[in-house]
């Protein structure tokens, strides 16, 4: 086998691992079926907000495209959502941590996407 070929099949056997892993192991995560849930626009907003406050920029949430969730010591949530400085819309990808019976919340990431 050739070098080139073999190091697309180590990474096509490494992706479909990473792909089963995030679908049935635990710690994985699984999609939050309804996007709608107050509870799930209240933590995406949480995300915005916090992020403005430690960038000092001004966005606001727009929606929520789609929703994840991993279970940890608390629930991980993970957003693709738009949200807008007033004048344009972006996608962003936000990830909050939650752990509701302390009333604990931290943003731990909030980055630009190209959806
Ligand atoms: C919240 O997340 C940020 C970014 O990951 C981290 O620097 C900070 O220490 C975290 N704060 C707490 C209280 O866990």
């Amino acid at each position: 086998m050739k070098p080139l070929q073999f190091l697309i099949l180590l990474a096509l056997v490494l992706f479909v691992s990473a792909v089963a892993r995030e679908n049935s192991m635990p710690g994985g995560w699984s999609p939050i079926k309804n996007i709608n849930d107050p509870h799930v626009t209240e933590i995406a907003d949480y995300a915005v907000t916090e992020y403005d406050k430690r960038s000092g920029q001004k966005l606001k949430l727009e929606k929520v495209i789609k929703g994840d969730t991993q279970v940890v010591a608390g629930l991980n949530y993970r957003f693709i959502l738009t949200a807008t400085d007033g004048s344009s819309s972006g996608n962003y990808e936000a990830i909050v941590w939650e752990k509701v019976w302390e009333h604990f919340r931290n943003l731990t990431s909030f980055t630009p996407v190209h959806a």
